[in-house]
């Protein structure tokens, strides 16, 4: 049977999200249409994230999961780097999978449905030379914030990681392509542009950089904000640096991971930075642009790390006053080399190691909100609130900001700040505020 209604699960990175938008986009194309809420559809895709955990296992249990009462199922893809891990295999370990398709071979999704439907069991985990993007539709529609996957794949290694081995090498899309993709976003109606990459910051078209590709996108009439993520310390060049200070429409916001504050750590990670280095990127970041806000990425529990080594990472938390942070307990992934080091770290140290980042973290954050009340700022209108009147948008420096006013979504407003929340603030709408 040929399938006409389709639902697409995403886990995992906003590039997964990306993905699963563009995989919607060719189901469009070929006549399909998204199931409606509550409705079973013919086609399900479980686009996966392989990053940490059980991540395979999870895969397998929400296929399980796609069985109906009545003993009927859809027709199952599996997309996403556990599909990619997995290959074929992931058919040996589940019959209900008809199809496994990995993350750079996704443009083919429309052609493996129909081959499933004349009976085939098709497994595309290629990584082709020439670009999944070449073969997707143009972009017509958006939300007022649009994914915009710029670059793919990580040639830097870590040793806990998998992304190397699940999106292959480094590759930079075309800058023409960019550009188009860009511009028919906003004329669907995104106002914002997230340009995405696993190492966003090292995409190149010849000799242009990340920083060209942002000056030539602040061009665009329409736009009104443009952010990237997610960057790696090393490839913050002086350009991009440059641009926080000079581009209006680049938000004051970086995310920056850097994992652990120990160099022995930082070491056995693979990760060529030191904390000192990354403390230096980011004193030049504060320095172009001192409202920043900096964002992380920390990983407690790598193999052989010290009460020492964690508390150096504190240190640096502290040092660096993050705005906003990702914490994970150290997650061995099959084939990578961290997973047969020595020493592991024992769960319940790992537990009570994040527990304190986190509550660190937190303090952090909580006085980054502090610091922004009584500002007068800029919102991005992205969601309706829960109260009757009340709009939720994003501020500059990506907190969300609770307001009353009658502007729909997509609208940027005017707030002045006026409290902070736990995970976000409230406002008063700057004309509202000067009415009352
Ligand atoms: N275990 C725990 N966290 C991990 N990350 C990546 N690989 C692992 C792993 N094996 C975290 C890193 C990275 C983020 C996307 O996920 O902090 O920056
Ligand atoms: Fe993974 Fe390191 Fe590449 Fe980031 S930079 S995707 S953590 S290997």
């Amino acid at each position: 049977m040929t399938p006409r209604t389709y639902r697409i699960k995403s886990f995992g990175c906003q590039m997964n999200v990306y993905d699963g938008e563009r995989m919607g986009e060719l189901l469009n194309a070929q006549g399909m249409a998204e199931a409606a809420d509550g409705a079973d559809a013919d086609l399900v895709v479980l686009n996966t994230c392989h990053i940490r955990e059980k991540a395979a296992e999870k895969a397998y249990s929400d296929v399980g999961r796609l069985r109906r009462e009545d003993g009927s199922r859809p027709l199952i893809a599996l997309a996403g780097c556990v599909a990619q891990a997995e290959g074929a295999e992931a058919q040996r370990r589940s019959p209900m999978i008809d199809l496994v398709v990995g993350p750079q071979a996704y443009h083919r999704l429309p052609e493996m449905v129909a081959q499933v439907a004349r009976g085939g069991r098709p497994v595309d985990t290629d990584m082709p030379a020439i670009s999944k993007f070449d073969a997707m539709p143009a972009r017509r529609r958006s939300g007022p914030s649009a994914f915009l996957t710029v670059q793919e794949g990580c040639d830097k290694f870590c040793t806990y990681c998998v992304v190397p081995y699940t999106r292959g090498a480094e590759i930079s899309r075309p800058w023409d392509d960019i550009v188009t993709e860009a511009r028919a976003l906003v004329d669907a109606g995104a106002r914002e542009i997230v340009l995405l990459g696993q190492n966003v910051n090292a995409w190149a078209d010849g000799a242009r950089g990340l920083a060209d590709l942002i000056r030539a996108l602040d061009a665009i009439s329409g736009l009104e904000r443009i952010r990237y993520t997610t960057s790696h310390p090393t490839d913050m060049d002086d350009g991009l640096i440059a641009a926080h200070g000079e581009v209006a429409k680049l938000m004051p916001y970086l995310h920056l991971p850097v994992q652990s504050g120990s160099d022995r750590v930082l070491k056995a990670m693979n990760r060529s930075h030191s904390a000192e280095s990354y403390l230096a990127t980011i004193a030049r970041v504060r320095a172009a642009r001192p409202d920043i806000a900096i964002s992380g990425d920390f990983i407690v529990g790598f193999p052989g790390e010290t009460e020492a080594d964690f508390e150096d990472t504190l240190r640096i938390v502290d040092d660096v006053r993050y705005a906003s942070a990702y914490s994970f307990k150290y997650s061995p992934r099959p084939g990578t080399p961290a997973a047969s080091m020595e020493d592991q770290i024992a769960p319940e140290i790992m537990d009570d190691r994040l527990q304190r980042l986190q509550r660190r973290l937190a303090e952090h954050s909580t006085a980054f909100n502090r610091r922004c009340i009584g500002k007068d700022t800029r919102i991005l209108i992205d969601r309706v609130g829960r109260k009757p009147g009340q709009m939720i948008g994003k501020s500059p420096w990506l907190q969300s900001v609770f307001v009353e006013t009658a502007a729909p979504i997509g609208a940027m407003v005017d707030v002045h700040l006026t409290e902070a929340l736990p995970n976000s603030l409230g406002g008063v709408a700057l004309a509202q505020a000067a009415a009352a």
